[in-house]
């Protein structure tokens, strides 16, 4: 199942936002951000356990989704395509804009972006640690 993340499971998400960015839990608060109506961290769970999390900024006139990870053993069985899935199901409407960042040699991450008809647009050179970042961006139909 698919629901917003709550204080009980902060732990789980920096967890799993540490596997990405070591510094996840550092740069990024969860915990503030529960209360913050600006961003939206859904998580999904198996059996009580949370095995992936999306977490997505609301700015002015556009969304900017930071980070989407699965647990390394619950990868390639569609965990990823749900979370996203269920984000613009029920939180996009016609017209709304969605950028992205991922590095040009994560072929997982893009190729998920890509499957739903997220477009590059831009390159950031050299962005993480000397691989460039690929700006993506969607405009909802
Ligand atoms: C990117 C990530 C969130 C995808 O989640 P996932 O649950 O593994 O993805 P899914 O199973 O839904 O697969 C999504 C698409 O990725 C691609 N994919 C999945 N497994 C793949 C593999 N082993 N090799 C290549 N492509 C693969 C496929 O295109 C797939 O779509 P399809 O099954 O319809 O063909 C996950 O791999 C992850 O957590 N990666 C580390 C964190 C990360 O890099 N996040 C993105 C930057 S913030």
């Amino acid at each position: 199942m698919i629901r917003n993340a709550r204080i009980e499971d902060i732990e789980i998400i920096n967890d799993l936002g540490n596997l990405v960015s070591n510094t996840f839990s550092k740069s990024y608060n969860v915990a503030s951000y529960l209360e913050n109506n600006k961003y939206i961290i859904l998580v999904y769970l198996e059996e009580n356990i949370v095995k992936g999390f999306i977490l997505v900024y609301k700015n002015i006139d556009y969304y900017e989704l930071e980070m989407i990870v699965v647990d390394i053993n619950s990868r390639s069985r569609g965990i990823g395509t749900k979370l996203l899935k269920y984000f613009e199901d029920n939180y996009l409407q016609k017209n709304d804009v969605i950028y992205l960042e991922v590095a040009v040699n994560n072929e997982k991450a893009l190729k998920l972006y890509k499957k739903f008809g997220y477009e590059i647009i831009n390159i950031r050179k050299k962005y993480y640690q000397g691989i460039d970042a690929n700006i993506m961006k969607k405009v909802i139909k």
